[in-house]
């Protein structure tokens, strides 16, 4: 079974991205016979302008999965521009791919109704994921709930692709974990970095205090009983909390006399308790820039191998060889 994966380096990855995607990814590795986990670049395309904050989110996002324990030894672990073949097969892909299809995908629509100019790259972007998934003859893919559309997309084009120029693809299937719980954010409502209500994962001390200690809670007073389940502070925290110190921090907002000022410190001594170990291996990894661009490289070059044979049998399908 081969797991692919990819995540947009589009800014700086928060807790939400962690605990939901990385974390799950990382973890896929021990069951998986291979795994092609990728930095979604040119995805990132359509969201970032700015080529220095792209190169940065690039590198970070690499540093990330490496100081969560991505092992490049049972990963391929790479860039998706370093693999410039994707595109060829986007547009093989886009020749059987109909429009009105993607008029109709959520993530295109969202972005437009949040006044996002209606591009070609924007419109496309389904097409681009599916070549990921197709090219690297991909069995498994997890991904969060809001890439469910792109995910049948994929399947409907592998299916049409076949059916008109034979047996070239492989059909993938989703991966959409269930007990993977959304991550709320500062103000109560899904983590994101579009909200600016993130818990970063990289920050400096002083960025994850501030973004904790800014958790928005009611006016309730320190003595009054409090709903746990109703409360940003503790939701977080038992994602974080082993289950005996959530039922304990749930036991004393029951009871009252607790303040979300002492709910705020536990939370972030138990960020640190989790994050400081991957915290540290990340600055290691910081310091040796050349190591990350080795791994990337060496796991491009991998990559390379599997997307030429893929991209002949498609290219032999339609007539181009
Ligand atoms: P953002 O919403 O910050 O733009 P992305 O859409 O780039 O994040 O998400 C990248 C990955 O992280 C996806 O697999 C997504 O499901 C996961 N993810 C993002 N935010 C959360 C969250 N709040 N809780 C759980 N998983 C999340
Ligand atoms: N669109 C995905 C996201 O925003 C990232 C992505 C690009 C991807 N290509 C992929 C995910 C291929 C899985 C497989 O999360």
């Amino acid at each position: 079974m081969r797991v692919l994966t990819g995540i947009q380096p589009s800014g700086r990855l928060h807790l939400g991205n962690y605990l939901g995607a990385i974390r799950q990814s990382v973890k896929l590795q021990e069951k998986a016979d291979d795994c092609f986990y990728f930095i979604a670049d040119y995805h990132a395309l359509t969201t970032v302008s700015d080529p220095a904050l792209l190169r940065e989110a690039i590198h970070g996002v690499a540093l990330d999965f490496l100081a969560a324990g991505l092992d490049p030894e049972k990963v391929v672990f790479f860039r998706q521009s370093d693999v410039p073949l994707v595109q060829e097969l986007a547009w093989l892909l886009s020749i059987v791919m109909p429009m009105s299809r993607l008029e109709l995908a959520h993530s295109y629509k969202d972005k437009l109704a949040h006044g996002k100019e209606a591009t070609h790259g924007l419109f496309a972007y389904p097409v681009l994921m599916a070549a990921d998934i197709l090219l690297y003859r991909s069995d498994l893919v997890p991904v969060g709930k809001d890439q469910k559309q792109h995910l049948e997309i994929t399947r409907d084009l592998a299916v049409k692709f076949n059916l008109k120029f034979g047996e070239v693809f492989k059909l993938p299937e989703g991966f959409i974990p269930e007990d993977v719980a959304t991550v709320p954010g500062t103000d109560g409502q899904k983590m994101s970095k579009s909200y600016g209500n993130t818990i970063p994962l990289s920050g400096t001390d002083k960025e994850i205090k501030k973004a904790i200690m800014g958790i928005v809670t009611d006016s309730a007073p320190v003595e009054a009983p409090k709903d746990p389940e109703t409360n940003t502070i503790y939701k977080i925290y038992r994602l974080l909390a082993s289950p005996e110190e959530a039922e304990l921090m749930a036991d004393r907002f029951r009871a009252g006399g607790y303040g979300y000022g002492d709910a705020k410190k536990e939370l972030l001594r138990a960020y640190h308790a989790l994050l400081d170990p991957f915290r540290e291996r990340r600055a290691a990894l910081e310091a040796h820039p050349d190591d990350v661009r080795d791994i990337l490289a060496s796991g491009a070059a991998k990559a390379r191998v599997e997307a030429e044979k893929t991209l002949h049998a498609a290219r032999r399908a339609v007539g181009l060889e």
